[in-house]
């Protein structure tokens, strides 16, 4: 079937909508073409019309304007997310934002009411959900061969002196706006039930700013599973990216290219063992579990999906195009930010002042 490119106007040419962005939509430039490019620094636009002969604008509302214009990509600033969602709907056009898609419940509540108003127009960019690793990884704990799986810790640890404006609470800046989105959505599908409950701790301790660099929270599902996640740019020496505990078997990812696991073969039974109240004896050592038959083995990460993470807007295409059920449902997206509003409530000062931002789009 002959495709119909989708015109793309980007609206934010930073690192994210220039770096990322534009090289993802190079990749299909058979499924999408960049039309037009709002940015408030005129340097940038020009350095985008040249490159892809596209209209250019300093100006949010001419930019919107522009009926070649079909799908709006949102990569400005986190606090301007609902706002210029909104603007774009109700221009008449398809929105991919970025995210944070909302730093406020009374943001997000404006997002499901302009989902309701513009039913199929507003997608939303969780680019890490397509990782290979995580989808890897959730292939294996579906396959049942670690056995039923009941924690797995997330680590997202480096060390970065940062300075810039995702430092700073008044800009909606912090990792919980920042990486938070990203791995909160990671760890509700992996808790593969609704979430019982959740316990959080929000630091601040070596970025140049004032928002939170180092967080804790413990997931708890009501299957029981822990997801325990931490993001942090105050570690120097990072622990394993994953590490899932399951009743038959380990598997560990220190680099997310290669998923490390010990486990048992699926068809043997686990021996019936029984404890017993009685002093043992002085050669009965402490337990006998290594001399299981344990299966040893570190494999390439390879999801049976297909899944990268750079190709998110394969996925949107086929969507808006073909009418394929986008895999980041919304529902997905708001309950991320729910959680994330429940993480703030527990940790009030890195909490922005609600009444700054997302509600003066009108
Ligand atoms: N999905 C991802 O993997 C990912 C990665 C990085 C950033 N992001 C998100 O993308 C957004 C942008 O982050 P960034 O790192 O690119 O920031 P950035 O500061 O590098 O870029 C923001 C761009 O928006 C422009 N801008 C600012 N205000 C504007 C306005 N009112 N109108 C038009 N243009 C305006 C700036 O000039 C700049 O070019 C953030 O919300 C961030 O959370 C997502």
């Amino acid at each position: 079937m002959e495709k119909k490119p989708i015109k793309v106007g980007l609206w934010g040419i930073g690192r994210a909508g220039h770096n990322m962005h534009c090289s993802e939509l190079d990749q299909f430039n058979d499924l999408f073409t960049i039309v037009a490019a709002c940015d408030i620094d005129p340097d940038r636009v020009r350095i985008l019309q040249e490159k892809y002969h596209c209209a250019g604008y300093t100006d949010g509302k001419q930019f919107l304007e522009n009926p070649d214009v079909e799908l709006v990509s949102i990569a400005v600033r986190s606090t301007e997310h609902v706002d210029y969602a909104l603007k774009a709907l109700k221009a008449g056009k398809i929105v991919f934002l970025e995210k944070p898609f909302a730093l406020t419940p009374k943001g997000m509540e404006k997002l499901e009411e302009a989902l309701k108003r513009y039913p199929g127009k507003l997608y939303f960019r969780h680019n890490r959900r397509f990782e290979a690793a995580f989808n890897h990884i959730r292939d294996i704990i579906d396959s049942g061969i670690l056995g039923e799986v009941f924690e797995i810790k997330l680590r997202r640890h480096n060390y970065q002196s940062r300075e810039d404006w995702q430092t700073l609470l008044d800009c909606g800046g912090g990792q919980i706006n920042n990486w938070g989105p990203h791995l909160i959505d990671h760890s509700l599908r992996l808790l593969e039930s609704p979430l019982e409950s959740l316990w959080s701790d929000l630091k601040h301790v070596s970025s140049k700013g004032d928002a939170d660099d180092h967080i804790k929270i413990i997931f708890r599902g009501k299957n029981g599973r822990v997801v325990d996640l931490e993001i942090s740019n105050c570690i120097l020496l990072p622990s394993d990216v994953y590490s899932v505990y399951g009743t038959r078997g380990t598997l560990v990812s220190h680099d997310e290219s290669t998923l490390h696991m010990k486990y048992l073969d699926p068809a043997m039974e686990l021996p019936k063992t029984h404890s017993s109240p009685g002093t043992p004896r002085w050669d009965s050592g402490y337990g006998d579990a290594d001399t299981w038959p344990w299966i040893e083995k570190t494999i390439p990460v390879h999801p049976a999906n297909g899944y990268k993470m750079t190709e998110i807007y394969k996925y949107l295409y086929a969507a808006i195009r073909e009418g394929v059920p986008f895999p980041v449902k919304p529902e997905e997206a708001f309950a991320v930010i729910k959680t994330t509003a429940e993480i703030k409530k527990q940790n009030p000062q890195f909490r922005i002042q609600e009444d700054l931002f997302e509600g003066n789009e009108e």
